[in-house]
């Protein structure tokens, strides 16, 4: 089949398809998760059939296609049934029972007014829709854990719990990279979500492999690297944790090194020059998750990557920039720290010192 005239390499470029090793990129095939992708999808099958479905818990590390795996489970349920109405949160950006609530509202009832709508009406009128529409709600809970950092984790209670108290289905997919997730929340909300557990282990180096390999034909044009560079692109990715997204990142990094060398081949020094600036599996994380954030805050983050600095410098700095208050900068900090995103240490003289979380 002829690729789309807007595909087509211009000039010397590496790339056939640059957005191919892109972060956000959701590949047309999900390499080596067959296992993970049905054991979902059987959670979600009584759904065509107006049964009551299991919920499931999703964990492993970093980079190992939960997400990816999610996306296409949801993908194909769309196509099979018209019975579930799919709607996927990230926790960091939709971190309260509220924000929850008004997303699902929004993607279920867009004529409810967005604000002063309390928590439990809205669960009443969505609730009737999806039973009058005779839909099941999936709904996919990604980052999880963030719901902790505010002690918002009650809204699983209400999500789990929809066909018992308002008579409609529901599948609550939760997604973490904690394996103990569960035991964290108090046994009445663990009861309401009983159902499967799907573990994501990380990734071998052979399965790295493929995966990288599979995307560089996607990505790169043919003859323009060599299985050594696939290989040590994958050997990156296994010794960050077997993390698919740092052996992508390399790859990518890789092909530009090459191409600022004027070159049309990327060679295993392209490669291993790339890897210094290619980051960890925990920087990639913080860097995703800096860029959910407001700009205000991501403002305070460019502040501190600057060094160390006492709380007064932050004051003055979120006052002259944001003209906001002591009292609001505190906040912002806080939420940074709550967020694992900045760590607060003691400095002298009984004062304390913030830096970005390493
Ligand atoms: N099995 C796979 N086949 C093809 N690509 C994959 C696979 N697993 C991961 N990837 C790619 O690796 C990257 C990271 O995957 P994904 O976002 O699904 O990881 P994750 O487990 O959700 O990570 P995190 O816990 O950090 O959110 C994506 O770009 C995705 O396309
Ligand atoms: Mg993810």
């Amino acid at each position: 089949m002829r690729e789309n005239i807007f595909q087509e390499s211009t000039g010397n470029s590496l790339f056939k398809n640059e957005d191919a090793l892109s972060p956000d990129y959701f590949p047309e095939q999900v390499i080596g998760r067959e296992s993970q992708i049905s054991e979902l999808a059987a959670c979600l099958k009584p759904i065509e059939e107006g049964r009551k479905c299991a919920h499931a818990f999703i964990f492993g590390p970093p980079g190992t296609g939960k997400t990816t795996c999610c996306r296409k489970v949801i993908e194909e349920l769309t196509e099979y049934t018209t019975k579930a109405k799919c709607i996927y949160a990230n926790c960091w950006q939709h971190s309260s029972r509220q924000a929850l609530l008004s997303l699902i509202a929004e993607k279920i009832e867009p004529t409810l007014p967005r604000r002063g709508i309390a928590g439990d009406e809205i669960l009443q009128r969505v609730t009737e829709q999806l039973k009058r529409a005779n839909k099941t709600l999936v709904i996919i809970l990604d980052e999880a854990d963030k719901l902790f950092f505010n002690n918002e984790q009650n809204v699983l209670y209400d999500l789990g719990r929809l066909k018992e108290v308002w008579g409609a289905n529901s599948c609550v997919i939760l997604v973490s990279n904690s394996p103990d997730l569960m035991t964290k929340l108090d046994s009445r909300i663990r009861s309401s979500l009983l159902g499967s557990q799907i573990s994501f282990n990380a990734y071998s180096p052979i399965e790295l492999k493929k995966i990288v390999s599979e995307r560089a034909k996607t990505a790169l044009r043919a003859g323009c690297y060599s299985d050594d560079v696939i290989a040590l692109c994958a050997a990156l990715g296994a010794k960050n944790g077997g993390d698919a997204r740092v052996a992508l990142k390399a790859l990518f990094l890789a092909a530009k090194t090459a191409e600022k060398r004027g070159s049309d081949k990327i060679t295993a020094d392209d490669a291993r020059k790339s890897f210094g600036e290619s980051q960890s599996s925990a920087q990639m994380k913080a860097e995703r998750d800096s860029q959910l954030l407001g700009e205000e805050d991501n403002l305070i983050l460019d502040f501190l990557k600057a060094g160390v600095k006492t709380s007064g410098e932050i004051y003055e700095f979120v006052e002259r920039k944001l003209g906001e208050s002591d009292r609001n900068a505190r906040k912002r900090l806080e939420k940074l720290i709550a967020k694992n995103l900045v760590q607060a240490e003691d400095g002298q003289k009984g004062s304390r010192v913030f830096s970005l979380k390493k």
